[in-house]
């Protein structure tokens, strides 16, 4: 079976494709390559031993969209990665956002249908839910105002996808990830943050390899044990195998409805300095930080039921919070030459 995913050399992306391809699936990757290098495609090789069909395009022009799909007939399904995802830009650059994200989303919906694709697995976001009344936070949670035109980008594509799924003969399933780290135990793939590090642990692991003088931790006057903001870390790993399970279960028409949504999380929420003292602990690396202010728009706390995912996906993470800084470590440190 053929599969088409886009953003296939990003961070999530090309640890699915290698998930994907271990599986027995043909892929082909689409990515406009704004937020990734094309050598990842050499690296899943390095990986898999298979080299995926890649193309370089641009989902929010509708014509090399189009183009894309008449050049590969014969798809199975569609895994969409493919969208700007900084949290902080988007406040700054709304309209470069919405134009991409949501254009992105609808060309391709467009090529879907024309090609009569059955199978859509949508990167969708905890963010959708912004600081949730109860923890943990179920898919049942009310979703509500988006703290980021990114966030807002992942609650609108949610309703778009479900609006189409009632008039079509699409289904799909969105993926809600928590907060995704980690890398690849080869470390040939992981997160590459082109830029100054938005998220926590690449700014950390750039520290402890002496690329930054030290971690800013945003706060540490919350309501929590330490006073510093939870999150829900999964490894980036755990979130490819649920994109593989979630293809399949629609492949293979075991969907309940014809969209349906999924936390993608541990269940379990660390704050920022138990994830400094995992890395320190894991790699015996010591890093340093300084106390900061908060940084606006960020949630207090936020970590996922999982119960959902675990019962209907037979899907739970495996690696715990000392794999995900190690491997963070280890990528790292290959980036380095190390
Ligand atoms: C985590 C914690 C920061 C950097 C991310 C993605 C978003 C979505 C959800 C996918 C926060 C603190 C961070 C730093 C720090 N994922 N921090 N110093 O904001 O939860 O959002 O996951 O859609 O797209 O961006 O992740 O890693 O930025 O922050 O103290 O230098 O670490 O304040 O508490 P966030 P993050």
């Amino acid at each position: 079976m053929k599969i088409l995913v886009t953003g296939g050399t990003g961070y999530i992306g090309s640890h699915t494709v290698v998930e994907l391809q271990k599986k027995g699936y043909e892929v082909v990757i689409a990515d406009n390559l704004s937020n990734s290098t094309a050598d990842v495609v050499d690296n899943i090789a390095r990986i898999t031993g298979i080299k995926p069909a890649f193309e370089k395009v641009d989902l929010s022009d509708p014509e090399p969209c189009r183009d894309l799909f008449n050049r590969h007939p014969g798809l199975a399904s569609v895994i969409h990665f493919a969208a700007f995802k900084a949290v902080g830009e988007s406040v700054l650059e709304p309209l470069k956002y919405y134009h991409n994200n949501l254009g992105s989303l609808m060309n391709l919906l467009r090529e879907i249908e024309t090609h009569g694709i059955r199978n859509l697995v949508f990167s969708s976001s905890c963010t959708v839910y912004g600081q949730p009344d109860e923890l943990p936070v179920t898919e049942s949670a009310p979703i509500k105002k988006a703290a980021s035109p990114y966030g807002n980008t992942k609650q609108i594509a949610e309703e778009i996808i479900n609006d189409i799924v009632a008039v079509t003969e699409l289904r799909a399933i969105m993926l809600r990830y928590f907060n995704p780290i980690g890398a690849h135990e080869s470390a040939l793939i992981g997160e590459l943050p082109l830029g100054i590090p938005n998220n926590l642990v690449p700014f950390l692991t750039q520290t402890a390899i002496g690329k930054r003088d030290f971690l800013r931790v945003w706060g540490n006057d919350y309501n929590t044990h330490d006073g510093t903001a939870i999150r829900d870390y999964i490894h980036v790993v755990d979130i490819a195998l649920a994109h593989v399970i979630a293809i399949e279960r629609l492949q293979e028409g075991k969907n309940k409805t014809k969209a349906e949504a999924f936390n993608l999380g541990t269940g379990i929420g660390y704050s920022v300095l138990d994830v400094i003292k995992s890395f320190e602990r894991s790699t015996k690396v010591k890093v340093a930080y300084k106390i900061m202010d908060r940084r606006p728009g960020d949630v207090e706390k936020v970590w996922a039921d999982t119960e959902l995912a675990n019962h209907e996906l037979g899907w739970k993470a495996g690696r715990d919070l000392d794999d995900m800084t190690l491997s963070a470590w280890n990528w790292e440190k290959k980036l380095a030459g190390l």
